[in-house]
């Protein structure tokens, strides 16, 4: 690396699944910045002294995945939004000290952004499925917007209720056996839960209650159309996918650590497309 080149990593237990080299790189390359990106494989022993020393290792920021996403938190100063997440996924150095955010907030918000514009004007009720970290980050956003009203229903009631006293008065748990009821007034289902994703059990609903007007989003990526997308398409209802949000996830990050808020264009997202294709 040469002396004046920036660099950031991901730093995960395992690592090599990720694609935020691939996306990372491409927009260096593409904006012309010497800086690099790398995977840091490191145990979760090991993660506290590993950030510690992050700007001695000649990084200026990182991503963070599994399984170090809270332990990002206890070692960093977070920013409100991943404090309320609870979890942060990028971190940068900020005059000598070691900040956090939870760019998952900006990555929801700005997939449906792009896909389905206008989509909060208005939007009354959203179903969020699941309660785990993803939601946390669902909720936050949609708060964020705004939204009258939030169904979080998870299998684990007791986790949706945490969100209440997390997020507030707007957020209502519903147990799964109360899905129909929940769908009817919605105009955004939401699925963050891993029901859908290749290797999981399938996701099993039936949207049929949903208007004509609501909007489908579901962050599993892997496969990139899910279940629960074409069963919307064939409703004709407008809808988000998992890549989308990986690719907005990243932008601020990269513009923390190397200067300039990057685009997420067609061509990206083709990359990105390909490398999930091969796996
Ligand atoms: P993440 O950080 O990606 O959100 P997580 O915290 O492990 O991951 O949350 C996974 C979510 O998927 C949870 O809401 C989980 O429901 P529980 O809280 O009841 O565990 C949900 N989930 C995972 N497997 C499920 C299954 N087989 N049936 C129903 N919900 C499931």
């Amino acid at each position: 690396m040469a002396e004046h080149e920036r660099a950031a990593c991901v730093i995960g237990w395992p690592v090599e699944h990720s694609r935020s080299p691939l996306i990372h790189k491409y927009w260096l390359a593409k904006y012309g910045i010497a800086g690099d990106y790398r995977r840091e494989a490191v145990t979760a022993e090991d993660f506290p002294a590993f950030v510690r020393d992050l700007a001695a290792r000649g990084y200026v920021g990182a991503n963070v995945t599994l399984p170090h996403k809270e332990a990002a938190l206890a070692v960093s100063e977070p920013d409100a939004q991943a404090q309320a997440v609870g979890a942060a996924n990028t971190l940068w150095l900020e005059n000598g000290r070691l900040r956090s955010t939870n760019t998952d907030v900006e990555g929801f918000l700005g997939n449906l952004d792009a896909c389905v514009p206008g989509w909060d004007r208005g939007l009354r009720t959203a179903v969020v499925l699941g309660a785990g970290g993803a939601a946390r980050a669902a909720v936050y956003g949609l708060r964020a917007r705004n939204v009258g009203r939030i169904f979080v229903v998870n299998r684990t009631l007791e986790k949706a209720e945490a969100l209440r006293a997390a997020f507030g008065e707007r957020v209502y748990p519903h147990p799964w056996s109360r899905l129909a009821e929940a769908l009817a007034p919605a105009g955004l289902l939401v699925n963050t839960t891993s029901l859908g994703m290749r290797g999981q059990p399938p996701l099993e609903i039936d949207i049929a209650p949903l208007g004509s007007r609501a909007v489908v989003c579901d962050l599993v990526y892997s496969p990139l159309r899910t279940a629960l997308l074409a069963q919307a398409e064939s409703h004709g209802l407008r809808t988000a996918d998992g890549l989308g949000m990986l690719l907005h996830q990243a932008v601020r990050g990269f513009s923390l650590w190397f200067g300039m808020t990057p685009e997420v264009t067609p061509d990206l997202r083709a990359l990105v497309e390909r490398d999930l294709a091969g796996h």
